[in-house]
């Protein structure tokens, strides 16, 4: 039996692991926390508890849930500790309360919720340095460290979502794009059919929906080289196609008519312009930018009202990694190398998308621009597995949401961080959503 008062072993030397794994995970988990303490040191304590939407959480329940996760994972599964307050477990379980319900919960109010996160992760942080990074499917190539990263970021993503529904002047800013820019060489791309490699079993902080890797086969389509631009989308609004039921599945004419929806989510005319609400700011709507927060209804009207449709979740990921002259399916649109500033909008670098026909460097194989960053895209499919899924290492992640209640998104928002974003990564939200940070491109059949 195990002597719980016997003095802790001297430290074991650094189990080894592949050269920078360690450096990496750490680099990963100091970044979401950053971002997690700009977030929330942001607004005051009454902010932060406060309920911005019936949509969202207070954002002091993300801190405390972000804190949770990382220990159930990473010290109660990987390091075997005890938790450190059981009781509080209820109260950050996702599944337990709905998002509406959790402001009326006994939670731990913005002192205790920093601290317990920050104490969670100095031993998050004394593990890393002494944990083998292989070994257990858990630990191999630090997947348990880079799954709190990504999980910690995608509250983040959260949290900005948030703050774009808070009422109030604005608190957050960031510098505009200005990102590199040349006219698109065409309105379209032509994909050619056949089969290329979908989904990924290499990649080692893929997440389980992303695996594993199986061959897709497709029919040649054309896909548009950038997203839907404000402008375009400006063009069905004038053209009445909120009001002509023919675009629209019936149960998005439904939440048309239920909520007298007629422009995207923070929109409003004014003397014949149309302004939008960012971050707290009112401005006009910038004609050139990719649409923001458009249902997947909406996304699904526009494309029939133009004649097109949206890609399935297939083609959107040939368009974005598959390599004509090899074969071979890349880890992102430009090839296998890490995002940089130049060749994609991630990690809230600035508030906004980028102007359409951005990122001429971050272009796929095939002349397809911005398909990571700017905008989540909505494609036409359900989330469903891929053949041979696996659940891992949670049913919750991800294969209690399979099926036809949701719809795929891809390629990752500017609120998106590089970590928590690939060419095989896959978002999933209710096709009534605009609240979430999403736009969408358009493909037709050849
Ligand atoms: C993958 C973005 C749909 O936020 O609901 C966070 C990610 N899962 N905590 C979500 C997630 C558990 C998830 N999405
Ligand atoms: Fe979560």
């Amino acid at each position: 039996m195990e002597d719980r008062d016997r003095p802790a072993p001297a430290p074991a030397r650094p189990a080894p692991a592949p050269p920078g794994l360690r450096e990496r995970a750490h680099a990963e988990l100091a970044a979401a926390r950053a971002r997690t303490a700009g977030l929330t040191d942001a607004v005051s304590d009454p902010d932060l508890t406060a309920q911005h939407s019936p949509l969202m959480s207070p954002l002091v329940w993300d801190l405390a849930h972000i804190g949770n996760q990382e220990e159930l994972w990473l010290l109660r599964r990987v390091e075997g500790r005890e938790a450190m307050r059981p009781e509080i477990d209820p109260l950050y379980d996702a599944f337990q309360h709905p998002r509406s319900e959790r402001p009326g919960l006994p939670l731990l109010g913005p002192a205790e919720a920093r601290r317990y996160a920050a104490e969670v992760r100095g031993r998050v942080l004394d593990l890393l340095e002494r944990t083998p990074l292989e070994g257990t499917p858990l630990l191999d190539g630090g997947f348990a460290f880079g799954m709190i990263a990504q999980h910690e970021q995608q509250h983040d993503e959260t949290m900005l979502i948030t703050h774009q529904l808070r009422s109030g002047p604005p608190v957050l800013a960031a510098p505009d794009p200005g990102a590199p820019w040349d006219p698109p060489p065409a309105p379209e791309v032509l994909v050619p059919g056949g089969v290329f490699t979908m989904g990924t079993s290499t990649e080692p902080w893929a997440l389980d929906n992303e695996r594993p890797a199986h061959p897709r086969e497709t029919e040649p389509f054309f896909i548009d080289t950038v997203p839907v631009t404000n402008a375009a989308f400006q063009a069905f609004i004038e053209d009445g196609g909120y009001a002509e039921p023919r675009w629209w599945a019936a149960e998005g004419w439904e939440q048309v008519h239920r909520h007298g929806i007629g422009a995207p989510l923070f929109w409003h005319q004014e003397g014949g312009q149309w302004l939008r609400r960012r971050f707290g700011v009112v401005e006009p709507v910038p004609p050139e930018e990719p649409v923001l927060h458009v249902s997947w209804y909406e996304a699904d009207a526009w494309a029939r009202w133009a004649g097109r449709r949206l890609p399935t979740e297939a083609e959107w990921e040939k368009a974005a990694r598959h390599r004509p002259e090899t074969g071979r399916s890349a880890r992102y649109p430009w090839g296998d190398a890490e995002p940089t500033p130049d060749l994609a909008n991630l990690g809230q670098r600035h508030l906004r998308p980028a102007r359409a026909g951005s990122y001429p460097a971050g272009a796929s194989a095939l002349g397809v621009r911005q398909l990571i960053g700017d905008v989540w895209e909505w494609t036409a499919s359900d989330f469903l597995p891929y053949p041979g899924f696996r659940a891992f290492p949670y049913r919750e992640y991800s294969e209690v949401f399979f099926g036809a209640a949701h719809k795929v998104l891809r390629g990752g928002s500017f609120a998106v961080a590089p970590a928590a974003c690939r060419g095989t990564f896959r978002n999933w939200d209710l096709p009534v959503r605009r609240q979430i940070f999403s736009g969408f491109r358009t493909a037709r059949d050849v």
